[in-house]
C-alpha cells in the first residue's frame, strides 16, 4: 500500500500576469485561484497530505483563503526558484508525515485552477506503476528551436507533447532527483526534468487541453471560459441559466412625484408608495430577485422599515446587485411600463441609463418599453401604473 501526498507550489511572483494582486490570489469565477486548485485535492479521497508553498510574506493570506477547509493543509514558506519551493515542500512533508519511499507525492502548480480528477487519478497512478509520471498534452502549434531570430530546425510534431503538472513520483525517486540537483546545481523549470537527470525513465499520460497554467492576463479569460464551459452543464445547482419576473403597481395621487426608472418625470400625478414608488425598478428588483431564488423586495427592503422611507428606488437596485455579487451574470433585462398617461417615450433611454449604471451592466442588454392600455382597467382610468419586468441571469457554479 502506499499514501499520496500533494505539493503545490505557489509561491511565485505571478510577474507575467503584471496585476497588483497575485494571480493566485485573482478571482475566477466564485473564488480565488488557489482554492480552485485546492479543492480539487481536497475532493480527492486518496490523498493523505497537503502542502501549500507560499511565498513568506503571503502566508496570511493563504490562512484566510483556507480557513472553512475542512483538512489540515500545511501552509509553508517557499524559495527564489519553483525547484527551491517544490523541495521546501517536499521538506515540509517529511516532517509532518512518516512517508515511506513507495508512497507518491504529486506535485501540482497552484496556477493550474482547471486541472480535473481524472487527470490527477491518471498520473498518481501511472507513478505508482512507472515510478515517475507526467501530465502532457500533444502540442498544436509547430515547434521550431531558434538560434537568435534565425530557425535553427524544425522539430518533429508528433515527437512532442507540451508538459504539465500534475507531475507524481514515488516519494524516494523525487527525494533522489532535488538532492542531487542540489548537489550539481542544476535548476529545472520542472520536477521531472530533475528525476530525468538522476537517470529514472518518467512516463507521459494524458493531461488535458483545459489545464491551463494561468501566466499572462489573457489566460485568466481563457480560465474563466473553460469554468464556465464546465459548469453550464451543472444540474446539481440547478441550472445555469435561469430566469425571474416582477410585476408592480402603484397608485397615482395628487402631490406625489412621478419617478420613473429614476427619472423623474413632469406630470400632474404622482406614485403613492413608502419608497419614491418607482414602480419599474420595483419590478426589475424583483425579478432579478427571483431569477436568483431570494424571495422580493418586501423580505429585503420591508416597507414597515423607516429608513427605507421616500428613498430613491435606485439605490435599492445598487443594493440588489450586491446581493446577485459576482455568482451571477445578468444575461438581459426587458420591462414594460403600463400607463395611460404621460408619454413616457422620450424618457427611456435615459431609464435604461439609470438601471444599466445602477447594475453596472452594458445599457443595451437593459430594454424598456411603454404601453397604455386602451382606456381600460386601472392603468386606462389612470388610477395607477403597473410594470412588469423578466430578466435572465447565469448563475455561476
Ligand atoms: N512558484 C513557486 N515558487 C517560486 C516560483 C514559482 O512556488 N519561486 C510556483 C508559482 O506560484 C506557480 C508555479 O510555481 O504556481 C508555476 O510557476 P509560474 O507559472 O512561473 O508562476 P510565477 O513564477 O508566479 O509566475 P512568473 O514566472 O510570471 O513570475
Ligand atoms: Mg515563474
Amino acid at each position: 500500500m502506499y499514501n499520496v501526498y500533494v505539493i503545490i507550489p505557489a509561491a511565485g511572483k505571478g510577474a507575467r500576469m503584471k496585476s497588483e494582486v497575485k494571480k493566485q490570489f485573482l478571482k475566477l469565477r466564485d473564488k480565488p485561484v488557489i482554492r480552485h486548485t485546492l479543492d480539487v485535492f481536497i475532493e480527492n479521497d486518496i490523498v493523505k497530505g497537503i502542502v501549500v508553498v507560499s511565498a513568506e510574506e503571503d502566508i496570511d493570506i493563504y490562512r484566510k483563503i483556507f480557513d472553512d477547509v475542512q483538512h489540515d493543509i500545511l501552509i509553508i514558506s517557499g524559495g527564489k526558484t519553483r525547484q527551491q519551493s517544490v523541495y521546501n515542500g517536499l521538506l515540509a512533508l517529511e516532517q509532518n508525515f512518516s512517508l515511506e519511499d513507495n508512497d507518491i507525492v504529486t506535485v501540482h502548480d497552484g496556477a493550474r485552477p482547471l486541472v480535473t480528477q481524472d487527470v490527477v487519478k491518471r498520473t498518481v497512478n501511472a507513478a505508482v506503476v512507472h515510478g515517475a509520471c507526467i501530465a502532457a498534452v500533444n502540442v498544436k502549434d509547430t515547434v521550431k528551436l531558434i538560434d537568435g531570430r534565425y530557425v535553427a530546425d524544425t522539430l518533429p510534431r508528433e515527437k512532442l507533447v507540451a508538459v504539465q503538472t500534475p507531475q507524481a513520483f514515488k516519494y524516494e525517486i523525487l527525494k533522489k532527483a532535488h538532492e542531487n540537483a542540489v548537489l550539481n546545481a542544476f535548476i529545472g523549470t520542472d520536477d521531472a526534468s530533475l528525476v530525468e537527470r538522476s537517470g529514472y525513465r518518467v512516463y507521459v499520460t494524458e493531461g488535458s487541453y483545459d489545464n491551463i497554467k494561468i501566466t499572462t492576463p489573457e489566460d485568466m479569460i481563457l480560465a474563466d471560459a473553460l469554468m464556465r464551459k464546465r459548469y453550464s452543464h451543472n444540474t446539481v445547482n440547478n441550472f445555469a441559466v435561469r430566469v425571474g419576473m416582477g410585476y408592480d403597481v402603484h397608485k397615482l395621487v395628487k402631490d406625489r412625484r412621478l419617478i420613473l426608472g429614476g427619472v423623474k418625470i413632469e406630470h400632474y400625478l404622482g406614485l403613492k408608495g413608502h419608497s419614491d414608488a418607482d414602480v419599474l425598478v420595483h419590478a426589475i428588483m424583483d425579478a432579478l430577485l427571483g431569477a436568483c431564488g431570494q424571495r422580493d423586495i418586501g423580505v429585503h427592503f420591508p416597507d414597515t422599515d423607516d429608513k427605507y422611507r421616500g428613498i430613491y428606488s435606485i439605490d435599492l437596485l445598487k443594493r440588489v446587485r450586491d446581493i446577485l455579487s459576482d455568482d451571477y451574470f445578468i444575461n438581459n433585462i426587458d420591462a414594460v411600463i403600463m400607463a395611460e398617461r404621460p408619454r413616457l417615450a422620450p424618457h427611456i433611454e435615459k431609464m435604461r441609463k439609470n438601471i444599466a449604471d445602477a447594475l453596472k451592466i452594458d445599457v443595451r442588454i437593459v430594454n424598456i418599453k411603454a404601453t397604455t392600455t386602451e382606456k381600460l382597467g386601472f392603468v386606462g382610468r389612470e388610477e395607477g401604473i403597473a410594470a412588469q419586468a423578466v430578466v435572465s441571469l447565469t448563475k455561476v457554479i
